[in-house]
């Protein structure tokens, strides 16, 4: 596996690769890997011949410095799991190699960003988007792909890369859960014992939607199920939940005729906890 730090580095990795006639498939991350980035991984790889997987805490997509500060970082950790996971290539990049001194240009898709997760959290997605715009010029890959865990990220890249005529296939990676149905999140690891054990109920509340639609439902019934299932858990408040439709993510109402996307934003303490499912009519 070949370790990159440089975009010049990185580039001529790549070409390499590619000029041996593989499809470069590139799995962007922030570090502290576990079971759900080694399942977008694999992912990758059979979509893929050669797999490219940077590593890089992006500072314009976290509101408070505190936030950034408290990042979980293990870089020999992350660089074994890819290693045995078989990618080829790691970039690595310091902040100011992926933001050259002086840099002014943001990527950011108006309306998507700014809705759902982008009120609460002002900016994030233009981070997103202007470190994704910049890792794909450096990468070039053919495909790329990002968890459907981060559902409004996905649609905000899948919005751009359609916009922006970038020449790279978007692939949505499906969420990987804990044997109790906790979805995977480096956040997990930051939840004391006892929030862990709460933080069971997100999964629960999605299930509980899902089992009602089957029956025939309105989005109301789908929304009062989730919150009532919330509140059984005194450890968890909930802070968001948004139901809309599954590509343009807007807001539906009424009898369930169309697939659902249900985002579901949980705090426990300190620590906010995010899950998704789309549910068919
Ligand atoms: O999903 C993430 O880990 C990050 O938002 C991403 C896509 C790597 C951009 O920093």
């Amino acid at each position: 596996m070949k370790i990159c730090r440089t975009v010049e580095e990185t580039r001529a990795a790549v070409a390499a690769l590619r000029t041996a006639g593989q499809r470069i498939g590139f799995v962007p991350t922030m570090g502290a890997l576990h079971a759900g980035h080694m399942s977008l991984v694999s992912l990758a790889k059979t979509a893929s011949e050669a797999t490219v997987a940077s590593i890089f805490v992006n500072p314009t997509q976290f509101g408070q410095a505190a936030d950034l500060q408290s990042y979980p970082r293990d870089e020999a950790r992350d660089l074994a799991m890819l290693q045995e996971a078989g990618v080829e290539i790691v970039f690595l990049p310091e902040v100011t190699t992926i933001y050259p001194p002086g840099h002014e240009t943001i990527v950011e898709t108006t309306h998507l960003a700014n809705i759902l997760h982008g009120k609460i959290r002002p900016g994030h997605f233009r981070g997103v988007t202007s470190v994704v715009t910049r890792l794909f010029n450096i990468v070039q890959p053919d495909v790329a792909v990002f968890g459907e865990k981060d559902y409004q990220q996905l649609q905000v890249i899948k919005r751009m890369v359609a916009d922006l005529h970038m020449p790279v296939e978007i692939l949505g990676g499906p969420i990987c859960r804990e044997a109790d149905g906790l979805a995977m999140s480096s956040r997990n690891l930051r939840l004391t014992a006892e929030d862990r054990a709460a933080a069971v109920v997100l999964s629960q509340a999605l299930q509980a939607a899902e089992d009602l639609a089957k029956t025939g439902t309105t989005v109301e019934a789908i929304r009062d199920v989730i919150a009532n299932t919330i509140a059984t858990e005194p450890r968890a408040t909930l802070q968001g939940l948004d139901t809309v439709t599954a590509d343009t993510l807007d807001n539906l109402h009424g009898p369930l005729t169309t697939p659902l996307a249900v985002m579901l934003s949980v705090q426990f303490s300190d620590i906010l906890l995010i899950d998704q499912k789309v549910i068919q009519p």
